[in-house]
């Protein structure tokens, strides 16, 4: 079965064309950073009208490299939500106008479901699984069945782990998106030079807080002045940028990692996942690894490409719905949904 498959949920153009849910005949994305990054986060107005403009060449061109035409596709798999509705809008139109004029069957997809797809791509992920999904507008740990099950163990209360490392790298003004940038400056710093909060809430519980460590980050900078660094000169504090990413970085990591342990050990399950655009950070990968390497439980992630936004997640997930549950009705009604 090949199906295309289509995201438009925030600030990447994607489409993809994936057989079978697994083989991947073709992944492209229009990264939209460069219009965003001047503003320092995502401007949703600005996203939709991006999305206009790239989503016709980006389907060709997911056709062209997987040589498939539209006629040989199967089906069509796109996101619904949640993400900005004005850019969701973009791909489900665009999804909805191909299945009518192709005679199609068309699959909404969530998202989440997409990230959480992402686990499944290099295969041999055994179920039950927990899987942490870590990205711009989500923190949450999740048990995943694979009759398609997935239930909530905890999310966060706040912000999710992504908007922490955007905001900060937002206030720190080096570049966007913000992991990214705290993920370089930190490689090779040192984690513990700064004492920045975790919250962790009670002995048992799953849920996540970043609001309270972005708050202290932004306050630290305030009392202590800006950072001392080559790549930011003049700073005036007894502190580099490097040290600062570093343990900023490392407080999120702390609790991330550690959630995901106390849920494979409260669910009595030894498989975990990390999947969403934050767990292509890769202090964040070796700290699971280390973690798994004591033989508890063993580790799956995506590779980093299939950990931030991308339609072959979407593709993959469609072909799961399909096969769980056939057509499904009144497809080209659809509305998109912010959450
Ligand atoms: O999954 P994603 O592409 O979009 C959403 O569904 O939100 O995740 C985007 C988020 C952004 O907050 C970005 O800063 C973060 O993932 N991110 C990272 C890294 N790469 C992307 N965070 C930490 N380290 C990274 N290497
Ligand atoms: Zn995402």
């Amino acid at each position: 079965m090949i199906i295309l498959g289509i995201e438009t949920s925030c600030d990447e153009t994607a489409a993809a064309v994936v057989r079978d849910g697994k083989e991947i005949l073709s992944s492209v994305i229009a990264s939209q950073v460069s219009i965003h990054a001047p503003y320092g986060g995502v401007v949703p107005e600005l996203a939709s009208r991006q999305h206009l403009e790239y989503i016709i060449p980006v389907i060709e061109s997911a056709l062209e490299k997987a040589g498939v035409s539209c006629e040989e596709l199967d089906a069509l798999g796109v996101t619904q939500g949640p993400g900005l509705v004005g850019a969701l809008l973009v791909g489900l139109s665009a999804a909805k106008a191909m299945a009518y004029a192709l005679g199609k069957p068309l699959i909404a997809v969530n998202h989440l479901e997409g990230h959480i797809q992402a686990a499944f791509i290099s295969g041999g992920i055994p179920d039950p699984f927990i899987c942490l999904v870590v990205s711009g507008g989500h923190t949450a740990l999740y048990r995943v069945d694979l009759d398609g099950g997935a239930r909530l163990l905890g999310a966060t209360r706040d912000d999710a782990a992504g908007e922490a490392f955007d905001k900060i790298a937002k206030l720190l003004g080096i570049g966007y998106p913000g992991g990214i940038a705290i993920d370089k400056l930190a490689s090779g710093a040192n984690p513990e030079a700064i004492q920045f909060p975790r919250s962790r809430f009670e002995k048992e519980s799953l849920e996540f807080s970043f609001s309270g460590l972005k708050t202290a980050a932004a306050n630290f900078v305030r009392v202590h002045g800006p950072p001392a660094s080559d790549s930011a000169p003049g700073g005036a504090g007894s502190y580099t940028l490097e040290d600062f990413a570093a343990s900023f970085q490392e407080a999120i990591v702390d609790v991330l990692v550690e959630k995901s342990v106390k849920a494979a050990q409260q669910c009595g399950l030894s498989d975990i996942a990390a999947v969403g655009g934050v767990a292509a950070n890769s202090r964040l990968r070796k700290r699971l690894a280390q973690e798994a390497a004591s033989g508890n439980f063993r580790l799956y992630l995506p590779p980093v490409e299939f950990c931030t936004d991308n339609a072959v997640m979407i593709a993959s997930a469609a072909y799961q719905i399909w096969m769980r549950s056939g057509p499904q009705q009144g497809m080209l009604e659809l509305d998109a949904y912010s959450r």
